[in-house]
């Protein structure tokens, strides 16, 4: 399942772009998310001040309004290419459970072989699993946001502070992929040049 088409480079240029800026406005959503949510008056917990992005309330709201709008624009770049180009398709397709835990077992033993340009079954489900999240990061941002014009998107999700807890839980299993994400990338730090420059995929070895 390469990443592009196999005479291509491992991401086409549209990938590498939409991938960067997705990541820059994903960053600056968890941050001032983080700021908007420690204004609230009571919390069971709060998130360290260096994690605040805004500093204070509106800065924080500042923030998060802007940044929406470059990452509702990248995401709909982004799942045009992906339903057109037949990127979704090819390599972000679900995964079987069997073949997610065969190649789990063969990551913890450290035995999975990572060719530049193939996603593995584990990086399949975690990047559908990641895009999913996003998708209803923004539906219930867009219900919270705007309650009364997407009082049906709120209803969606069972009202208003259901629709803000669930985009809460997006936020934090966000940032759960983007950790072991980065993790991963520093483990086969080659990937990280193929997402920066046109790199060749390498041929596939098996199809899981
Ligand atoms: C792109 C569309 C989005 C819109 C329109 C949006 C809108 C909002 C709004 C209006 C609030 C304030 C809610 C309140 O009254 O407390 C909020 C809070 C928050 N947002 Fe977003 N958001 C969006 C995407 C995201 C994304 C992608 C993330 C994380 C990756 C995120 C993380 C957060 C967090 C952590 C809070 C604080 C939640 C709380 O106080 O309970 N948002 N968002
Ligand atoms: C901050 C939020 C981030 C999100 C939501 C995210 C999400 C994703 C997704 C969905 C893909 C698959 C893209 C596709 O083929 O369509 C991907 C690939 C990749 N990402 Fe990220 N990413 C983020 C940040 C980062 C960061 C900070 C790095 C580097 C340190 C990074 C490095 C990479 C690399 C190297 C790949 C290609 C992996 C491979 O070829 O095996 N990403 N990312």
């Amino acid at each position: 399942m390469p990443a592009s088409s196999p005479a291509g480079p491992a991401h086409p240029l549209p990938i590498r772009v939409m991938h960067w800026v997705g990541a820059a406005a994903i960053l600056c959503m968890i941050f001032s998310g983080i700021t908007i949510y420690n204004a609230s008056p009571s919390l069971p917990f709060s998130f360290p001040s260096w994690m605040m992005l805004g500093s204070w309330l509106a800065g924080g709201i500042a923030w998060h309004i802007s940044a929406m709008w470059v990452l509702f624009v990248d995401g709909v770049a982004y799942l045009a290419y992906g339903v057109i180009s037949g990127h979704f398709r090819r390599d972000i397709r679900l995964p079987s459970p069997g073949a997610v835990s065969r190649d789990m077992a063969a990551a913890l033993r450290g035995r999975l072989r990572h060719r530049i340009g193939h996603y593995n079954a584990v990086q399949r489900a975690l990047y559908a699993g990641v895009l999913t999240a996003i998708y209803v990061a923004v539906a219930t941002g867009l219900s919270i946001w705007k309650p009364v014009q997407f009082i049906w998107l709120s209803g969606l999700f069972g009202g208003y502070p259901l629709a803000r807890n669930a985009h809460l839980g997006c936020m934090f299993a966000i940032a759960a992929f983007v950790i072991l994400h980065v993790v991963l990338v520093a483990i086969y730090p080659r990937t990280l040049v193929a997402m920066l420059a046109p790199v060749r995929a390498e041929p596939e070895e098996s199809t899981p």
